[in-house]
C-alpha cells in the first residue's frame, strides 16, 4: 500500500534469528494481507505474540441495524446533535449509515480505551473534525489532529487517548479493505508524480520499543461479533519490525485538487479506495476556468452510487441548509444535484473554500435510528424551486 518502513532491529533476513546482546531470542510476527500474498509487515517481540487467553471483555461497541423500509428520499442528518455517548473510542460509535461494505458513524471519544482492540473485519478509516490525540499500537505511537484522517489496518492491536477539548470523527469501518486507489499508484506501488499526493504527505508512527501500560485485555471484532483475550504481559513488546502494513495519519489538506478547464468528475478526488466505495477529498481551491464554464456541480443520476457527504468547514457552492457536521446521503435510484440558485450563483466564481468528505458507494446504504433521530425532515423538498 505505502513504502516500506523499518524501525527498531530487524535481522538482515527475515525468518533468521534475531537475539539480543545476551543471545536471548526474537519471536517473528507477520502481519499479512491476502493470504501471504498481499502487502505484509514483519514485527519482532520479546515473547511469543500468539499467547493469548480467552478472557470476557467488557465494550459498548454498537452494531448498525437498519430501519423499517423508508421511502427512497434525499436525507440531511445533523451530527453535532447526535447522541454523544462518549468514554472511550472502543465504545463511542454511533452507526448512521451502512452496508455490507462499510459502516458509517459519528463519535464523540472522551476517554483513553481501557483495552486494546483489533478490528479482525474492517480497515478503519476515521476522520478527525473536531480533536486529536494518539493512536498506541506496538508499532508505536501515531499522533493525529484536527483534519486529519486516521488509517488502522485490520488486524492491528491499538488504543486510542483522545487529546484535550472536544473530540467529533467520522467513522468508516471498511469491511473489504482499504487501499489507495490504482490510478494514483505506478507499477512498483509508488505514488505516481501526478498523483495527488505524495509519500511525504503521510505521518508515520513514532517507533517507542517495548513499553507496559499495564493494560493486558484485548478486544477482538470478528465476524460482527465480538471476542475477549487476555495477554500474561503487555503486548506492546516490539524491538523493531519493517513492512508496508501499517497505520498512518494523512492530513486531508495535504491532498492536492484539482480543477479543470470545466467541471471535472469526483474521481479526481479519490483519496482512499474500499470494496464498493470510493473516499473523496473537496478542499479548497480555485475552480473552471473556462470563460463560461459553471463551476457548481451539474445534476446527475449516478445511477450505481449512492453518495454521502460529510460537510467540515468553509462554503458549499452547492447546498444550502448545510453546515459543520452534517451528513448528506443520496441515495442511488433518483437524480440529484445543486440546491435552488446555487447553479446559477456559482458562474463566474473563482475558488471554493469548502472542505469535506464525500463516500460514493455501489450498494445502497441503510440508515439507523441513530440517523433518523438527527434528520432534517425539510431536506427532501428543499431542492424544490422558490
Ligand atoms: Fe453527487
Amino acid at each position: 500500500m505505502l513504502e516500506r518502513l523499518v524501525f527498531g532491529k530487524v535481522p538482515r533476513k527475515h525468518h533468521i534469528q534475531l537475539r539480543d546482546e545476551q543471545g536471548t531470542l526474537r519471536y517473528e510476527e507477520c502481519l499479512t494481507r491476502e493470504g501471504f500474498e498481499g502487502p505484509y509487515t514483519i514485527a519482532y517481540h520479546l515473547r511469543p505474540p500468539h499467547a493469548q487467553r480467552l478472557a470476557k471483555v467488557e465494550h459498548g461497541w454498537e452494531l448498525p441495524a437498519s430501519l423499517p423500509e423508508r421511502p427512497l428520499a434525499k436525507r440531511h442528518y445533523r451530527t453535532a446533535e447526535a447522541k454523544r455517548k462518549g468514554g472511550p473510542a472502543v465504545d463511542a460509535r454511533v452507526p448512521l449509515l451502512f452496508n455490507a461494505d462499510l459502516t458509517a458513524s459519528v463519535l464523540f471519544p472522551g476517554e483513553p480505551d481501557p483495552v486494546y482492540f483489533s478490528n479482525g473485519d474492517a480497515d478503519e478509516l476515521f476522520y478527525v473534525f473536531q480533536g486529536g490525540g494518539t493512536l498506541r499500537t506496538p508499532l508505536g505511537d501515531l499522533r493525529f489532529e484536527q483534519d486529519d484522517y486516521v488509517h488502522v489496518p485490520r488486524g492491528m492491536l491499538h488504543r486510542f487517548i483522545p487529546g484535550a477539548g472536544p473530540q467529533h470523527w467520522l467513522s468508516l469501518e471498511l469491511l473489504g479493505g482499504m487501499h489507495l486507489p490504482r490510478q494514483w499508484r505506478n507499477e512498483t506501488g509508488q505514488l505516481r508524480m501526478d498523483a495527488p499526493y505524495c509519500h511525504r504527505d503521510f505521518r508515520h508512527v513514532e517507533f517507542r520499543g517495548p513499553q507496559d501500560e499495564g493494560i493486558r485485555r484485548l478486544l477482538v471484532k470478528k465476524n460482527g461479533a465480538f471476542h475477549g483475550f487476555a495477554y500474561d504481559d503487555s503486548p506492546l513488546d516490539l524491538v523493531g519490525w519493517d513492512g508496508t502494513v501499517y497505520p498512518f495519519a494523512f492530513p486531508i489538506l495535504n491532498f492536492q485538487p484539482r480543477a479543470g478547464l470545466v467541471h471535472l468528475p469526483p474521481t479526481w478526488h479519490g483519496t482512499f479506495g474500499a470494496r464498493g466505495a470510493l473516499i473523496c477529498s473537496f478542499v479548497p481551491r480555485v475552480v473552471d476556468f473556462h470563460p463560461e464554464a459553471i463551476p457548481c456541480p451539474y445534476p446527475h443520476s449516478s445511477v450505481d452510487c449512492d453518495e454521502i457527504l460529510f460537510y467540515s468547514r468553509g462554503n458549499f457552492t452547492s447546498r444550502k441548509g448545510v453546515g459543520p457536521g452534517s451528513v448528506s446521503h443520496h441515495p442511488a435510484g433518483v437524480g440529484h444535484g445543486p440546491h435552488p440558485g446555487t447553479y446559477e450563483a456559482s458562474i463566474g466564481t473563482k475558488e471554493t473554500s469548502e472542505l469535506a468528505v464525500m463516500v460514493d458507494t455501489l450498494l445502497p446504504l441503510q440508515a439507523t435510528a441513530a440517523a433518523a433521530a438527527i434528520e432534517d425532515p425539510g431536506y427532501q423538498d428543499s431542492f424544490l424551486p422558490g
